[in-house]
């Protein structure tokens, strides 16, 4: 029977899943998003290529796969057709035949993007520091039983009823909470009809069809986005995302049941980063910190702005890999630690004076403690052309070894840069 894998993020996004998912969907039959939308930014490069997505599963740039877009997952239409567009003016195949919408996912509607910018504005120095592609409201709509999903989009007589009671509800909000300016229900409506024409083609009963392939035996490989530390429960609440980021999110955000996800691939990034607001112990925003984003081009995919930098977190990372039962690690990013003489990890918090033992459930917490670091010698040689971990200089293998102690999980492959075959694996593997 096939395998299937889950793969996801251990940090708080940003660790290489579009590299990952590119580099083993040529070994699975259908690629499937779960969660999120498109907040989130995968980079894929293909030879001198190089491709952001934010909707699309990454598998759609492997022609022959079968790529779902997740009941679990919240669509922007428009941004969704841009990218299809987009693509096919890059030569990928998108059509019907490799890309499947759910019917049950939600639809992100112009008054939940407006809405994610007025909440942020109001929540002043509180803010998330959100990608403003109205994420949350979306997620909130669909928790109050307020939200529209694809099956609505391609029934145009049931969309054009629902959306205009809900943009009423929603023009209220925005003006007499916010001061803000209603949106033209004309507008939007001709606007949606058209979007849910153009998309009716791929919209599906994926649930459905996941199942009979589940059935079938067909291998499916599902592709997290963000990453654990922005799950709405288990992340640094409420500098979070809205979704269930983590391996029971697969579950629910597809419908194939937990049973049949078979290995859960953590990615995690040699060292850390955050976008947005929120605490990061181990932060370093100084002189390491500028050299790690310059060496790892540290600048968000989806909206620019500059990331975080830091080492990484060993009590943060053990959090991520029981949360999700991780089976194994894809360590990214390691050549950018190339050029340090040392390398620091955290392997424990202090917390006035004592030692604390789990990831505080509490962000003011998390904000105060003092991260205690090992400190382990660096390479200071170039590793991008090694493709056995056997090959990697031996205190870069030390560091490896390092990552799969503090982490409880054995490392499967070290990306040694962006390039597709850029990739050091195990033996066994290669
Ligand atoms: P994702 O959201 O998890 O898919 O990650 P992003 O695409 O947002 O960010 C990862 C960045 O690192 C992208 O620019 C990738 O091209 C790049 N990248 C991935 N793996 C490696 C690697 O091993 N080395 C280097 N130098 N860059 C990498
Ligand atoms: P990928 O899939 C990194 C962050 C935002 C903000 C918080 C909430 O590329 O790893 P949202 O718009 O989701 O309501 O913002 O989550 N965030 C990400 N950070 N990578 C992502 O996606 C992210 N998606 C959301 O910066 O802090
Ligand atoms: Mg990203």
């Amino acid at each position: 029977m096939a395998q299937n894998l889950l793969v996801l993020g251990l940090q708080w996004g940003d660790e290489g899943k579009g590299k990952v998912i590119d580099a083993l969907s040529s070994g699975f039959d259908i690629i499937v998003r779960f969660q999120g939308g498109a907040n989130a930014g995968h980079t894929v490069h293909v030879g001198q290529e190089k491709f952001v997505l934010h909707l699309l599963p990454s598998g759609i740039l492997r022609p022959g796969k079968l790529c779902v877009i997740g009941n679990g997952v919240v669509a922007d239409p428009e941004c969704l057709l841009e990218e299809i567009e987009a693509l096919r003016g890059r030569s990928i195949q998108v059509s019907p035949d490799n890309l499947a919408v759910s019917d049950r996912a939600h639809v992100v509607m112009p008054y939940h993007k407006l809405l994610d910018g007025l909440q942020e504005a109001a929540l002043g120095k509180g803010r998330i520091g959100t990608t403003r592609r109205g994420i949350g409201p979306c997620y909130a709509d669909q928790a109050a039983r307020l939200g529209l999903r694809f099956a609505e989009l391609v029934q145009p007589e049931r969309l054009e009823r629902r959306l205009r009671a809900l943009i009423e509800m929603k023009n209220r909000e925005v003006t007499l909470l916010y001061g803000a300016e209603p949106l033209d229900a004309d507008k939007v409506c001709a606007q949606y009809r058209e979007y849910g024409e153009r998309l009716r083609p791929y919209v599906r009963d994926t649930v459905a069809l996941l199942s009979e392939a589940v059935r079938r035996g067909r291998s499916i490989l599902l592709e997290g986005a963000q990453g654990t530390l922005l799950d709405v429960n288990f992340g640094t609440y409420p500098y979070v995302t809205s979704s269930n980021v983590t391996a029971g999110g697969a579950a629910v955000g597809s419908g194939i049941p937990p049973t049949r996800i078979d290995r859960v691939l953590g990615v995690v990034k040699a060292y850390c980063t955050r976008v947005g607001d929120g605490p990061f112990p181990t932060e370093q925003d100084n002189e390491t910190g500028r050299l790690l984003r310059e060496r790892g081009h540290e600048y968000g995919a989806t909206t620019g702005r500059p990331r975080r930098c830091g080492w990484l977190d060993a009590v943060a990372l053990r959090h991520a890999v029981a949360i999700n039962g991780v089976t194994s690690i894809a360590l990214m990013l390691t050549d950018v630690l190339s050029a340090l003489k040392t390398i620091k990890a955290c392997t424990a918090y202090e917390l006035d004076g004592r030692r604390v033992a789990d990831f505080p459930a509490d962000a003011e917490v998390l904000a105060r403690v003092r991260p205690v670091y090992e400190e382990f010698p660096g390479w200071q040689s170039d590793i991008s052309p090694v493709r056995l971990i056997d090959d990697l200089p031996r205190a870069a293998r030390d560091y490896v070894a390092a990552v799969e102690r503090i982490a409880g999980a054995p490392v499967q492959m070290v990306s040694v840069g962006p390039e597709r075959d850029q990739i050091a694996r195990r033996r066994a593997d290669a």
